[in-house]
């Protein structure tokens, strides 16, 4: 794999050398660009990030910033995970950062999913009352964060699950605001919580 890639990227620069245009309609100037490194993503993540679910999340409209963070987070083996961490060993610095910005440019679509109106209207307080302030319009926005409206419920459970379980590093402040949450309404706050989020389609 490795040698086969290395090689490829060889002929790709000879080409660039000789000013060939060797590959399809791709730019010589930009061999590899970040849409070809997102074609090794869509297998799970979906065409441009939108995932078909439901453990998988949808990638596409997530911030630059968090999608860095969350790739190093990987790469480092600071964030639990059961693919990502092998996978984001494979792509340097400045490629992962293209990635970001080619994903956060393409457009979310909210995942299509049951939800129990419910919990979904529990955890519609619970947020209000406590994850409003960073995961803003009722956590539709990304900024520095993921997406949580919209997202796949599955995936959320697994977050969240991997933050409680200390698995996952997460912050202070949400810390003590998911405490909160487990104080009051145990496991059934949280299921409220990811049910609102499942619930959004924004
Ligand atoms: C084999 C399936 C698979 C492939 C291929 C894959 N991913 Fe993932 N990705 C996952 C899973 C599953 C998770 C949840 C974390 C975990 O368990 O590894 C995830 C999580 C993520 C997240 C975190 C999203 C969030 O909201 O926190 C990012 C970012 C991401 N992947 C980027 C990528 C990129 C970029 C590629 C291609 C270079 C890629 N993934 C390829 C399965 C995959
Ligand atoms: C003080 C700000 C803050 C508060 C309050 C907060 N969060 Fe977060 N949350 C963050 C940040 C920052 C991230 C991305 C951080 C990371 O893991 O590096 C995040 C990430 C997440 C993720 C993972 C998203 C993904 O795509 O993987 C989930 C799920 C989440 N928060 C749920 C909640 C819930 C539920 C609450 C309320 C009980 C809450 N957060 C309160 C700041 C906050």
């Amino acid at each position: 794999m490795r040698k086969n890639k290395a090689s490829l990227l060889a002929v790709l620069l000879w080409g660039v050398a000789g000013g060939l245009v060797i590959v399809g309609n791709s730019s010589a100037a930009d061999p590899v660009t970040p849409r070809m490194l997102s074609y090794a993503c869509a297998g799970c993540h979906g065409t441009n990030g939108v995932s078909a679910g439901p453990a998988i999340p949808t990638i596409a409209g997530i911030d630059a910033d968090y999608f860095v963070s969350a790739m190093q987070g990987y790469k480092k083996d600071e964030w639990a995970s059961t693919v990502m961490g092998r996978l984001a060993k494979n792509y340097s610095d400045d490629q992962i950062i293209a990635m970001g910005k080619f994903f956060a440019k393409q457009q979310f679509v909210p995942a299509d999913q049951v939800v129990d109106s419910e919990k979904a209207a529990l955890g519609k307080s619970l947020h209000r009352q406590h994850c409003e302030k960073c995961h803003e319009n009722d956590g539709a926005s990304s900024e520095g964060t993921g997406v949580l409206a919209g997202q796949w419920m599955p995936y959320l459970h697994a977050a969240l699950h991997d933050y409680i379980s200390g698995m996952r590093p997460m912050s202070k402040n949400m810390e003590a605001k998911i405490d909160a949450v487990l104080k009051e309404h145990k496991k059934a706050g949280i299921e409220a919580l990811v049910h609102f989020y499942g619930s959004k389609s924004h």
